[in-house]
């Protein structure tokens, strides 16, 4: 397997000390196979790793070797991380619908709404979260705002990295109560910085697996500066029965709830509740809802 280091991951002062040993591995590397991999491992690419994924999950649980996470996880190729580049390129090609939302799951999704429409009575009404404002994280078409959101808070925002999707909810499928949606931010979640204390809830749904662990650590540091007094955050997500799970088609990880919470903890935030997604087919990975502030 031929790796390629980026002067990026050269460029951090803490890794050019590792330079040597990366170099004194460098032509072994070029014969490479899982062994090798495991017992090449320079010190050079474990730092970079570490660096991205703080905690190297994927490595320290699963045991796949580093040398072939890299590429997946911390590759940078012409200034743009691949990891979210193969996320992007992915969507391009999913349908603005329903169907393309739920990845073929589309039977499940009044079940998800339903649950979803349940869980977030608990924290919403008089001395708990307003019902003033939301806002609704990895949105896609808007699936969740219009089953869920839009019936319970007054004014709605919307963010998502593709623009197909917003357009079509804005255009077609959220309908009259597009009116409600001051405003569509066309951002990715690792770069988007949510105004200050502005939101009742934030709902972030079938996305967290999108982020790497220190970029959804980040994510959720900023969205607690965005919460209003008794505002809360409800991420729901797939989550491993086991470790952690890296899908490279799509760059989604499902982690064990373990690590999520480890990461909620990490990003200083109480967690309110855990509850799981009931009703879903047991074939299915195990859907969880974390509401927390
Ligand atoms: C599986 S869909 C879920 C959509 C919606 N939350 C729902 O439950 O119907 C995932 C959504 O996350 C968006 N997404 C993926 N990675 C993202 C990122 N890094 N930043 C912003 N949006 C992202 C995709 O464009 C897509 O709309």
């Amino acid at each position: 397997m031929e790796i390629s280091i980026t002067d990026h991951s050269c460029s951090s002062s803490g890794n050019f000390k590792y330079k040597g040993a990366h170099l004194a591995f460098r032509d072994r590397w070029k014969k490479t196979d899982d062994t090798m991999c495991r017992h090449s491992m320079s010190f050079h690419l474990h730092h970079t790793l570490r660096n991205e994924f703080f905690a190297s999950y994927l490595y320290l649980l699963e045991q796949i070797p580093l040398v072939k996470l890299f590429p997946v996880t911390c590759e940078y190729i012409q200034g743009e991380k691949q990891f979210y580049y193969r996320a992007q390129q992915f969507y391009e090609d999913v349908p603005a619908s329903e169907e393309g939302m739920m990845g073929d799951f589309v039977e499940i999704s009044n079940v998800d709404l339903e649950g979803s429409r349940q869980f977030l009575q608990r924290f919403v009404g008089p001395g708990k979260a307003g019902t003033h404002c939301a806002l609704d994280c990895g949105s896609g078409i808007g699936r969740v705002s219009k089953g869920v959101l839009l019936p319970m808070f007054e004014k709605m925002e919307l963010a998502d990295m593709m623009e197909h999707f917003l357009l079509y909810a804005h255009e077609e499928y959220l309908g009259d109560d597009a009116d409600r949606i001051e405003t569509y931010y066309c951002y990715n979640l690792q770069e988007f910085t949510p105004p200050p204390k502005k939101y009742d809830v934030i709902w972030i749904q079938w996305v967290a697996c999108h982020l790497t662990d220190k970029d959804l650590l980040n994510f959720l540091i900023r969205c607690k500066n965005s919460l209003r007094p008794n505002g809360v955050i409800v991420m729901k997500d797939n989550m491993a029965r086991q470790g952690c799970r890296l899908d490279p088609i799509d760059s989604s990880i499902i982690r064990h709830l373990d690590i999520m919470r480890d990461i909620i903890l990490k990003a200083r935030l109480e967690v309110l509740a855990i509850e799981k997604q009931e009703g879903f087919p047991e074939a299915n990975v195990p859907v969880w809802m974390i509401a927390m502030q």
